[in-house]
C-alpha cells in the first residue's frame, strides 16, 4: 500500500469519527434533554464533553493535516474554488464547534443546580442553533470531497 493510500484511509477514517461523533453527541444530548431527567442530563453532558476531547479534537487536527497533505500531493491549487470552499466551510464548522464545547461544559455544570432554568434553556437553544449550520456545512464538505467540484476554477492568482 502506498503512503498516499494510507493517508487517504486515515483521512476518511477521521472524517467518519468527526461526523459520527457529532451525530452521536447530538442524539444523546437531545435525548437526555428531552427526557427532562436531571441526573440523566448531567451524566450525558459530562460524557459528551469527554467524547469531544477524546475523539473530536484529535479528529479535527488529523482531518486538517491529512487533507492538506492530500491536496498538496494532488497538486490542487490553494486558489481553487474547491480549496477555498473546503477551508471556508471547515473554519465555519470550527467556529460553530468551539462555542458548542464550552456550552456543553457550562450546561453540565448548570444542570446540577439550575436544570431547566431560563439560562439552561437559552444555552440549549444556542447549542441546537450552532449544531444545525455545522451539520449542513459538513454535508457540503462531503459533497466537495467526493465530487471535487470547483477544483479547476481559479479564484485568484
Ligand atoms: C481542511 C480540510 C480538508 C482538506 C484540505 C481535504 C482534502 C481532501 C483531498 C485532497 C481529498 C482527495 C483524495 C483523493 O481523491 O485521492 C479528500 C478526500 C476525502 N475527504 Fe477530505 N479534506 C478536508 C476535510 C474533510 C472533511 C471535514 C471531511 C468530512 C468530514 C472529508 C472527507 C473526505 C472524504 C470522505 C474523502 C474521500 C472522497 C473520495 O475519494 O471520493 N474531508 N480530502
Amino acid at each position: 500500500m502506498s503512503v498516499y493510500v494510507l493517508v487517504k484511509i486515515i483521512h476518511i477514517l477521521s472524517a467518519s469519527v468527526l461526523f459520527g461523533t457529532g451525530m452521536g453527541i447530538a442524539f444523546f444530548m437531545l435525548r437526555a434533554h428531552l427526557s427532562g431527567e436531571k441526573q440523566s442530563f448531567i451524566s450525558t453532558s459530562r460524557a459528551v464533553v469527554a467524547a469531544d476531547w477524546l475523539f473530536t479534537t484529535p479528529a479535527v487536527l488529523v482531518q486538517l493535516l491529512t487533507g492538506l497533505w492530500l491536496t498538496h500531493q494532488l497538486h490542487f491549487a490553494y486558489s481553487s474554488a474547491w480549496f477555498v470552499s473546503v477551508i471556508g466551510l471547515f473554519i465555519l464548522v470550527g467556529l460553530c464547534w468551539l462555542p458548542v464545547v464550552w456550552i456543553q461544559l457550562r450546561l453540565s455544570r448548570l444542570a446540577e443546580s439550575h436544570h431547566g432554568s431560563p439560562e439552561y434553556q437559552r444555552l440549549m437553544r444556542l447549542w441546537i442553533g450552532l449544531g444545525i449550520p455545522a451539520f449542513l456545512a459538513m454535508l457540503v464538505i462531503f459533497y466537495l470531497m467526493v465530487t471535487k467540484a470547483g477544483v479547476g476554477i481559479t479564484l485568484f492568482n
